[in-house]
C-alpha cells in the first residue's frame, strides 16, 4: 500500500507516546483506533488527546474545526478485533519486550498479511518483533519523540529482516504525518536514545556526586546549550521508568557501565518518583 492510501491506522497503547501518535495520525487525516487494556485507560487516553488538541488550538496550531474533525476520527477500544481492518498498525505499548512480542503475535494473526506493523519502541530489537510474525519484512521501527504532536523527528529503524519496500513506505508515511525522517539500524538506542542515555546518566551522576544542584545543571544546559529543557526537566517529561528501561537495554547490549541506570534513578523508580506522570520526579508536579 502507498502512504496516501492509508485510511485507518491502529495504535496499540494510549499512554504518553501512544496518545500523541494517535493525535498525529488523526491530524494527518486518518481514522485511528487505539487499543487499551480497560475502559478506564481508554478514557484516560481520550482525555489526554482532548487536552493536547485543545492546547494545539490555543497555540494556533490547528483550527477548532480540525480539532473536532480529529476527535471524531479517533476511537478507543479494548478489543483487538477493532484494529483487524487497519491499513497500518503502530505499537506503542509499555517498554517491555515480552509484552511487545505477544502484541506482534496477536497483530500478525488478525490483520491483513500485506500491512506494515510498526513499533514505537525506544530501544528494543525490532528484529525480535519481526520474527514473531509471518511478515518480518513488513516490521519496522517508527520511533516518535515526546511530545509527538510537537517534536518534528521520526526515527525509522530498519531490522536486518525489514524490506526496502517497507522502508520506502515508512518514510512516505512519516512525511505524510508531517515528520522529518532519519534512518537508523536496529541497534539498542538507535541514534537519539543512544546519545541521550550517556547525557542523562552523566547529569544524574553529577547530582549523585553533589557536583552541582539539579536547578543549576538544568539552567546551565538551557542557557549554555540552548536546549528547551535541562536534563532533569527532560527526565521528568520522558518518565524515569522509561528512561531507565532504555538504559538497561543499552547496558545489556554494550556492557558499558556509563549507560547502566545510576543507583539514584533506580531508587526513584522504586519509590514511584517517575516524573510528571506520577506527580513527582526530580521536581514536584503535585500542584
Ligand atoms: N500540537 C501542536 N503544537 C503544539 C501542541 C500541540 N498539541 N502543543 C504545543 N505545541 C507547540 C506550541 O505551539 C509551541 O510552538 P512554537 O514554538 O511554534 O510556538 C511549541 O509546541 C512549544 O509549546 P509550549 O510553548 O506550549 O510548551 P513549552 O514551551 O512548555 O514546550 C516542550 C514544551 C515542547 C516539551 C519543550 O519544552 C521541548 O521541546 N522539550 C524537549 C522535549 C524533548 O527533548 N523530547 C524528546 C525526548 S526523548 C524521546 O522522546 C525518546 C523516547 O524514546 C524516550
Amino acid at each position: 500500500m502507498k502512504p496516501e492510501d492509508i485510511k485507518k491506522i491502529g495504535v496499540i497503547g494510549c499512554g504518553i507516546m501512544g496518545s500523541g501518535i494517535v493525535e498525529v495520525c488523526a491530524r494527518a487525516g486518518a481514522a485511528v483506533t487505539y487499543l487499551e487494556l480497560d475502559d478506564e485507560q481508554v478514557e484516560r487516553g481520550r482525555a489526554r488527546i482532548e487536552k493536547s488538541l485543545s492546547r494545539g488550538v490555543e497555540r494556533g496550531k490547528l483550527s477548532e474545526d480540525d480539532r473536532v474533525g480529529a476527535m471524531s476520527a479517533i476511537h478507543g477500544t479494548t478489543d483487538y478485533e477493532d484494529v483487524a481492518d487497519a491499513d497500518l498498525v503502530i505499537e506503542a505499548a509499555t517498554e517491555h519486550l515480552q509484552t511487545k512480542l505477544e502484541i506482534f503475535r496477536v497483530l500478525d494473526g488478525i490483520t491483513r498479511p500485506d500491512i506494515v506493523l510498526a513499533t514505537n519502541t525506544s530501544s528494543l530489537p525490532i528484529v525480535q518483533m519481526g520474527t514473531q510474525t509471518k511478515r518480518p519484512d513488513k516490521v519496522v521501527g517508527m520511533h516518535f519523540f515526546n511530545p509527538p504532536p510537537v517534536m518534528k523527528l521520526l526515527e525509522l529503524v530498519r531490522a536486518i529482516t525489514t524490506s526496502d519496500e517497507t522502508m520506502d513506505f515508512a518514510r512516505g508515511m512519516g512525511e505524510r504525518l508531517g515528520k522529518t525522517v532519519v534512518v537508523a539500524k536496529d541497534r539498542a538506542g538507535f541514534i537519539v536514545n543512544y546519545l541521550l542515555t550517556y547525557y542523562l546518566n552523566s547529569a544524574i551522576r553529577m547530582l549523585e556526586e553533589e557536583f552541582a544542584t539539579k536547578e543549576d545543571i538544568d539552567t546551565a544546559v538551557k542557557l549554555g546549550l540552548s536546549h528547551p529543557m535541562g536534563p532533569f526537566e527532560l527526565l521528568d517529561l520522558i518518565g524515569l521508568d522509561t528512561m531507565m528501561s532504555v538504559a538497561e537495554v543499552l547496558y545489556d547490549e554494550f556492557r558499558d557501565p556509563d549507560v547502566a541506570p545510576p543507583p539514584m534513578a533506580r531508587r526513584m523508580v522504586h519509590a514511584g518518583f517517575l516524573g510528571r506522570k506520577s506527580g513527582k520526579g526530580f521536581y514536584d508536579y503535585s500542584s
